[in-house]
């Protein structure tokens, strides 16, 4: 029995109904609620911010995994905390100060992540790696659901796991887009933790069983 977790996205989801599709991950076997919080300038869309961060919180069972697609991050950390993020992810390309941002994020309570672009090589995380609970391995261009997943992901997934062995680190590996109930098996040989999943889950005539099915691939 594998022990990686899924964390629906609720980006392609029904936001007239978001409180349903809500209690529906809170009844489902998904570990945690992916949130993507895009600022149109590190990538070309929109999405939500913090009133809606937190009542989202206020319904949701599973904990936040905040996924910040924006420029500058460093400024609004805390005000992701107390909107409700546990888990608080920011691009790799986005920080200037990495470290320093990590840091933060621990002081504040949250579990860091760093997320790369699919250009960027994960051997850039050597130094920081130990400080993080994620490393979030982009399998699409941010900014969008329901792309197709960028196959040469696995290369980048295997060496990252392998500098997270090397490291003797407990760091967990999620990939985010393009993720399926066909593809699901090869990520977690290729040594996945964490899957992000949107479009598949949000777009089934039966979300609950799509849950089900990928948290029980093996
Ligand atoms: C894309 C977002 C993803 C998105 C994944 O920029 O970060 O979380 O919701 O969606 P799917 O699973 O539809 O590719
Ligand atoms: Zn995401």
């Amino acid at each position: 029995m594998s022990k990686h977790l899924i964390a629906p996205s609720i980006l392609t989801a029904d936001f007239l109904h978001l409180e349903n599709e809500i209690k529906m991950v809170n009844g489902s076997e998904a570990d945690l609620l992916h949130l993507d919080i895009m600022d149109g300038v590190f990538v070309p869309n929109l999405t939500f911010g913090f009133p809606v961060i937190r009542q989202i919180k206020s319904v949701a069972k599973k904990p936040l995994d905040v996924h910040l697609m924006v420029v500058n991050p460093d400024r609004y950390l805390e005000e992701y905390r107390d909107a409700g993020a546990d888990w608080l992810t920011v691009h790799y390309e986005a920080c200037t100060h990495l470290h320093r941002t990590i840091h933060r994020i621990k002081e504040l309570g949250m579990k860091p992540a760093v997320s790369m672009n699919p250009h960027t090589d994960v051997a850039l995380l050597e130094n920081v790696l130990t400080d993080l609970n994620m490393v979030l391995v982009m399998t699409v261009n941010p900014g969008f659901g329901g792309q197709k997943f960028i196959e040469n992901s696995y290369d980048k997934i295997r060496k990252l796991r392998r500098m997270i062995s090397d490291a003797g680190a407990e760091t967990l590996i999620q990939v985010d887009g393009g993720v399926t109930e066909e593809n699901i098996g090869d990520l977690i040989e290729a040594g996945v933790d964490v899957f992000v999943v949107g479009n598949t889950i949000f777009s089934a005539s039966d979300p609950l069983k799509v849950i089900t099915n990928l948290k029980n691939h093996l």
